[in-house]
């Protein structure tokens, strides 16, 4: 079997750094409640920098990082919600950017887990032996998406990008991936598309602004990942306690703190940035990662778990 390594990581960010504070100037809100309820301290909101720009970023920090050039490149997969425009795709604009003119660009839409899903398909493609380096980005410009006005929804998530190249290799470090979805819970958190409206039909628009139902996706988020823990380890003979480093989408901090105790582990455990960037969606575990990985050692074990949209879920379970 042809293996599969993580060769290259890198991120990105606007570089507007929004408070609480600050956001308490725009909505109903308080430090006090954000932090208590979220552990968010601050998101990064872009003020022009595009979904692309910001992808373009970190994907020339993960090439840089693998020492590989653009044109090197067989494919690049783009998770997002919030690409700039729907075609030509993230991915396209991106491959235009870099000028990967031998890649085979596209994206794909999976919310929160996006990284996870484009993960499987880049570390699937190489070993089928027809393509030997991908680059996974999860870019997120949430801050257009999200209603200004709604509390419930707008102090949560915030605007940055993560890339990752995957590589055929000698060694196969990709030890593991699990992933799911249930398309029949997905009104918990949504995002509308374009309504019918044409010679036919007379609609009104939809508000294009992310919704949320914010209990019950705490109670799928604190649910799915013990299971999408158990099951990334399933068939193989590594168990929870042989685990290096944990990397859990960025979401809250009760999440991580919940899950840490479902699990059996200790407070800390678990890797968090998230007071820093609050929830950036696809673009959260690829951030983490790369924030994450100077403390990673060759060989440690490392889960990464997401969670989101759809609702979808998986893990990677890899070895540095
Ligand atoms: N500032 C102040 N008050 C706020 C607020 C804000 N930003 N947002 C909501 N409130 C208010 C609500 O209006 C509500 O008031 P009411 O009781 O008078 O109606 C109250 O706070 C709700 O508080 P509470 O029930 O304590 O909230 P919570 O503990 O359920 O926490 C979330 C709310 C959203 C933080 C929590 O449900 C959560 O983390 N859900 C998961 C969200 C998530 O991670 N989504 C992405 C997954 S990929």
């Amino acid at each position: 079997m042809i293996g599969v390594k993580i060769s290259g990581v890198g991120s990105a960010k606007p570089k507007n750094s929004v408070s609480n504070d600050d956001l308490s100037k725009v909505v109903d809100t308080s430090d006090t409640w954000i932090l208590t309820r979220t552990g968010i301290k601050s998101r990064y909101i872009s003020d022009g920098e595009t979904t692309t720009s910001l992808a373009v970023r970190a994907a020339k920090k993960a090439l840089a990082d693998a020492n590989i050039t653009a044109d090197m490149l067989d494919m690049i997969i783009v998770a997002t919600l919030t690409p700039d425009q729907l075609m030509p795709s993230a991915a396209c604009l991106v491959q235009k950017e870099l000028g990967a003119n031998n890649a085979t660009a596209f994206d794909i839409s999976a919310a929160c887990s996006g990284f996870i899903f484009a993960s499987k398909i880049a570390r699937d493609a190489i070993r089928t032996g027809s393509n030997k380096k991908v680059l996974v980005i999860g870019v997120e410009i949430l801050s257009k998406i999200l209603n200004w006005k709604d509390r419930n929804t707008c102090v949560l998530f915030g605007d940055g990008a993560g890339a990752v190249v995957y590589e055929s290799s000698a060694e196969d470090n990709i030890l593991n991936i699990y992933t799911g979805s249930d398309g029949s819970r997905g009104s918990v958190l949504t995002l509308d598309g374009f309504p019918i409206n044409n010679c036919l039909v007379e609609k009104e628009p939809n508000d294009y602004f992310l919704k949320m139902n914010g209990s019950e996706v705490y109670k799928f988020a604190t649910s799915i990942v013990p299971i999408c823990i158990e099951n990334v380890l399933k068939g193989t003979n590594i168990e929870i306690q042989d685990i290096d480093h944990i990397v859990l989408h960025q979401a809250n901090i009760r999440i991580l703190d919940t899950v840490t105790t479902k699990i059996g582990l200790v407070k800390g455990d678990l890797f968090e940035n998230l007071s820093e960037y609050g929830n950036t969606s696809a673009a959260s575990i690829p951030i983490a990662l790369d924030e994450a990985k100077v403390d990673f050692k060759k060989g440690e074990k490392v889960l990464l778990v997401g969670f989101g949209g759809g609702l979808t879920w998986g893990s990677i379970l890899l070895e540095w």
